[in-house]
């Protein structure tokens, strides 16, 4: 199989009552974690790469990275996915330079003219073959190079509009997720019985509305890593800070799996997992040097976490 626009994978993802991961991808390792859980597990995957992930990694090395992947998992369907692409260029860059989707992130401009800027990337890629992803509203946290400190909810009474005159293929959409391992603040949560700080639900009248508006239309998830507090315990156990790391509670994540949401982006949990397991084996190992010692079980993690996603989370393994 070649790489694939998730045109396809969308219309099973919704109808199936399940989600699609996408996780970020910088370098062999990850892609490596990833690809070879969702081999494993018979589920479709969309690899993204940020801005940040080409200026770290370069846009060939990447290209290549996931070419191989596709190689070495000839029976599953794989996207390659531009994640949070900041303007009509760098989309250009990537349509013309192999991806089979891609994200124009409009959210920080005003509902005009990020109608203009997705119009105008939706008709470049339609024409090359290649799928588009909106965003209206803001998440709080970074979204790559911009930086919101409030986020914004999505308006349901905007979806519509933005949809009929952009074209998208799909739309991601702010029902209180954020970026990073900091999603709430503890003074934000609840605690629960077992002493655990539980954050704000997530805003399903939201979602529930722009589906209604939308039927049958793919919605995207941004900002949903779970922050598994064994991994905060682990990078803290091993001279880390990570201080009141809170994500999105798997619960909620496997709700919204079910309804319309056929993306859901994870890369902070992966992240975590990765560094985590590389500061306990620093400590635990301090006369080695040899980065395959250390990138070997990071890896070995990686694939471990997104399992239980693809199993657990998200609901799409056995679904390639
Ligand atoms: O949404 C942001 C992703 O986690 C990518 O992060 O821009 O640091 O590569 P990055
Ligand atoms: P997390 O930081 O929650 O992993 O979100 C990743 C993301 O949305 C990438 O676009
Ligand atoms: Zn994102």
């Amino acid at each position: 199989m070649s790489l694939v626009t998730s045109k396809e994978m969308f219309k099973k993802a919704y109808d199936g009552g399940y989600a699609v991961g996408a996780f970020n991808v910088n370098n062999m390792e990850i892609v490596q974690g990833i690809t070879e859980a969702c081999k494993e597990e018979k589920a479709p995957v969309i690899l993204q790469v940020s801005k940040g992930a080409r200026a770290y990694a370069n846009h060939t090395y990447l290209v290549k990275l996931v070419e191989a992947a596709v190689i070495e998992c000839p029976d599953i369907p794989i996207v390659l996915h531009l994640d949070h692409g900041p303007d009509f260029e760098t989309c250009k860059a990537c349509i013309d330079g192999g991806f089979t989707s891609v994200m124009i992130d409009g959210s920080a401009h005003s509902f005009k003219d990020n109608i203009e800027v997705t119009k105008k990337v939706v008709e470049y890629a339609h024409d090359h073959g290649v799928v588009v992803e909106g965003e209206l509203g803001t998440l709080a946290g970074i979204e790559d190079e911009v930086s919101h400190a409030v986020g914004s909810y999505t308006r349901p009474e905007e979806v519509e509009e933005f949809v009929e005159k952009t074209g998208v293929d799909s739309l991601a959409i702010a029902i209180g997720t954020s970026h990073g391992a900091y999603k709430f603040k503890p003074e934000q949560c609840t605690v629960n019985e077992k002493g655990i700080l539980v954050p704000p639900p997530l805003r399903f009248d939201i979602l529930e509305e722009v589906s209604r508006r939308l039927p049958g239309f793919p919605i995207v998830l941004h900002g949903s890593s779970s922050v598994p507090q064994e991994y905060v315990a682990m990078v803290n156990a091993h001279g880390g800070k990570m201080p009141n790391a809170i994500g999105v509670p798997e619960e909620q994540l496997r709700q919204a799996a079910k309804l319309s949401v056929c993306k859901i982006n994870i890369d902070s949990d992966l992240r975590l997992a990765m560094t985590g397991t590389i500061r306990q084996f620093f400590d635990e190992h301090p006369d080695k040097f040899d980065p395959r010692e250390y990138l070997k079980p990071a890896r070995a993690n990686i694939k471990e976490i997104v399992r239980h996603k693809l199993r657990d989370v998200l609901g799409c393994a056995g679904k390639a």
